[in-house]
């Protein structure tokens, strides 16, 4: 017995950033944005914090779940980094929503939400709970270099949620993860009076074309094993709910693996990359849209800074 999504929510911040926005103090254009990425907008954390954002999306999926805080035997929110390095943003969206079960983060970049659901799949085999929330937040726009134009206008904030109970809905999740700093951030230089290395420039970097490459070959390549393992062909999968990094990369998997389109729903344009929310806040967009039917197969994958990647079957 493992899991069923019971319920599902999202939040984005109330402050839009559009292409065009960002030409106010950076060389680029929505042109070349959107031609590129198919990007058109991104929210950013201004007044929120990335609590409050995460806390607004996980109520949403208590209530389609109809289950209350104290019901919930774990929360993990998957995330980079929240308002704290500690306490973890769990902790504190346990208080806030007046939980009284362990909480913890996980750190797997984009497939954040993938590690969640593999760690919640876990704690329902070995019986330690009836319902989990596996809450991802980013609040990614804190962690970039604004100046650096080949990547801040890559991203946006957000949180998307799902709330789990015992189901048998999961039928295949796989996670990778090979050292990499294609994509980095940084930690915190702190003031050590004794560390002797140089301390490093904050800010996200990466290395775009290898990336590129990375996301393309892990889609094909973990959808195609998941189609092998579950006997499941790939036609007949009927949504594939994909990390939304860029539109591009989205095309040209869907292309290799003879995808129609129209089973690859995005957000890309509206939100940009939100890395650990981004698989959570499609789903819950196609929930809310009434798009996924009870029954119908679903294949996630996600994949990121690690590198990492993630990726499930399952009945909606
Ligand atoms: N506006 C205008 N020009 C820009 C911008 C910008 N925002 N960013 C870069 N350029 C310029 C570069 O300076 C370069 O100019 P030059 O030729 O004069 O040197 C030119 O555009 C081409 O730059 P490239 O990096 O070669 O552009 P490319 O076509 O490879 O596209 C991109 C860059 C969009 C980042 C692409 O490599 C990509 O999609 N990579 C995947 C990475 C990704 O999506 N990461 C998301 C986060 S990680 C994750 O989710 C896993």
């Amino acid at each position: 017995m493992s899991f069923t999504i019971l319920g599902t929510g999202s939040a984005l911040p109330a402050r839009t950033v559009t292409n065009d926005d960002l030409t106010e103090f950076l060389d680029t254009s929505d042109e070349w944005i959107s031609s590129r990425t198919g990007i058109r907008k991104r929210h950013v954390l201004t007044t929120e914090t990335v609590t409050e954002l995460t806390v607004h999306a996980a109520r949403k999926a208590l209530e389609m779940s109809g289950t209350r805080p104290e019901e919930l035997d774990c929360i993990i929110c998957p995330t980079a980094v929240g308002d704290w390095i500690s306490p973890s943003t769990a902790c504190m969206v346990q208080k806030e929503l007046g939980a009284s079960c362990p909480a913890f983060d996980i750190n797997a970049a984009c497939s954040g939400f993938m590690y969640g659901l593999d760690a919640a799949d876990g704690w329902f085999v070995r019986k330690k709970a009836k319902k989990i929330l596996v809450a991802a937040v980013e609040g990614i726009s804190r962690l970039l270099n604004w100046h650096d134009r080949s990547t801040c206008v890559l991203f946006g904030d957000g949180a998307g949620a799902a709330v789990l109970g015992e189901g048998n809905a999961l039928q295949y999740i796989h996670l990778t993860a090979e050292g990499s700093l294609a994509i980095h951030v940084p930690g915190p230089a702190g003031e050590s009076p004794y560390c002797q290395l140089e301390s490093l420039t904050p800010g996200l970097r990466m290395d775009g074309k290898e990336v590129y490459r990375f996301a393309v070959h892990t889609i094909c390549e973990e959808l195609q094993k998941a189609s092998e393992a579950t006997g499941i062909p790939l036609e007949k999968v009927d949504h594939f709910i994909l990390h939304q990094a860029n539109q591009r990369i989205l095309d040209a998997a869907a292309k290799k693996l003879n995808l129609p389109p129209e089973k690859i729903p995005t957000t890309i344009a509206q939100t940009a990359n939100t890395s650990a929310a981004s698989v959570p806040i499609l789903l819950d967009s196609e929930v809310s849209k009434g798009h996924l039917h009870r029954g119908e197969t679903l294949m996630l994958c996600a994949f990121g800074a690690g590198l990492t990647s993630g990726t499930a079957v399952l009945q909606w």
